[in-house]
């Protein structure tokens, strides 16, 4: 089985940017690879943080992974920082990294940009760091949402220039991302973030969802209930077409063009369905949340695994770089 790496920011609850882009895929790939999940904390320090919060969004994070369908029996799941050589390889591949292509990477500058007061070399470095935590398993298939896809491109590069500069070592990775784009926020200007005030979280409840869908932003022009709206161009028309029936994504499709259907009505539809695929979720994440030791032995097994495979890359790697 070929093996597939894929990494999550602990960023307090997840929100359905993160599930409908990237989870609800990983769940799928289970069977078809050996799959390694990442709760990254050394990533989620490179912006500024609470102390106090980060242990319990480290197992939330990996609660709400568990809940959505990462069945630990079927795949590994483990926080990058109880892994140190991740760190140690990152500072290896810092070495065959031209600083200019890390200037390049949108997510430095859009977050350089958002935390002007904190631009650390951590957050320029970002992008090192995530190439070893592929690498270091020597994983081929990484499953992101798009806004990732240039730094699974810049991993192949480290993989080509280490490999070129000491020998064959690592594999290129490519990664696998779902074809819907990035899910944008509720505010309808910038993608679904946790950081911005226009997400939806997995463990929103159902009256949250109806509330927060019923002020999300639609097709602008479309300002009373009479105008004919664009379905096209309308996010919640996105939603539906990941979480609702060919008959109502058709449904609302046609009658949002003829002004047959309010924004209301169509939202909550759009409700409706997002909480049937939201709750089971919801309760499954309580229910873990509640017993959090079993969150800690779920990591604690995928701790053990990981190093191992780990520990035996960092010999490799040094071994051909003349370092042992
Ligand atoms: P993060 O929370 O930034 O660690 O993201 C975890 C995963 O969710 C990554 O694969 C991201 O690409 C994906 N993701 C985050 N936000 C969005 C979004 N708004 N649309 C699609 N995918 C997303
Ligand atoms: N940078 C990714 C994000 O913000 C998270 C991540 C860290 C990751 N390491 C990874 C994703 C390795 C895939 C592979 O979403």
């Amino acid at each position: 089985m070929k093996r597939l790496f894929s990494g999550i920011q602990p960023s307090g609850d997840l929100h359905i940017g993160n599930y409908l882009g990237a989870i609800r895929n990983w769940v799928r790939m289970l069977t078809e690879y050996d799959c390694i999940f990442c709760i990254v904390d050394y990533h989620a320090i490179t912006i500024s943080y609470e102390v106090e919060t980060m242990q319990s969004r480290i197992i939330n994070a990996a609660a709400e992974c568990i809940a959505c369908g990462l069945n630990p029996d079927e795949c590994t799941i483990f926080v990058q920082s109880h892994v140190p050589e991740h760190t140690e390889l990152a500072w290896i591949f810092n070495t065959v990294t031209p600083m200019g292509d890390l200037g390049r990477m949108t997510q430095f500058k859009e977050k350089s940009e958002q935390h002007k007061q904190n631009v650390n070399v951590g957050l320029f470095d970002y992008p090192v760091l995530q190439a070893a935590d592929i690498l270091i398993y020597k994983a081929e298939a990484v499953p992101v949402g798009q806004d990732q896809i240039q730094h699974i491109e810049f991993s192949r590069r480290v993989a080509r220039a280490f490999n070129s500069r000491y020998g064959e070592t690592f594999p290129e990775p490519f990664h696998l991302t779902p074809n819907i784009g990035r899910i944008m926020g509720l505010d309808g200007k910038s993608k679904m973030s946790k950081s911005l005030e226009n997400h939806i979280s997995l463990s929103d409840s159902p009256e949250a969802i109806k509330k927060k869908l019923a002020t999300a932003v639609t097709d602008i022009n479309r300002k009373r209930r009479n105008d004919p709206g664009n379905p096209e161009i309308c996010n919640i028309l996105t939603l539906h077409r990941l979480l609702s029936t060919e008959k109502e994504i058709e449904y609302v499709g046609t009658e949002c063009r003829k002004a047959g259907i309010g924004c209301i009505e169509c939202k909550m539809i759009l409700a409706k369905n997002m909480t049937a695929e939201l709750e089971p979720i919801r309760e499954r994440a309580r229910e873990l949340k509640e017993n959090p030791e079993r969150v800690r032995e779920v990591l604690e097994a995928g701790k053990r695994r990981c190093r191992t495979i780990a520990a035996e890359t960092v010999r490799e790697v040094k071994t051909k770089m003349g370092l042992l």
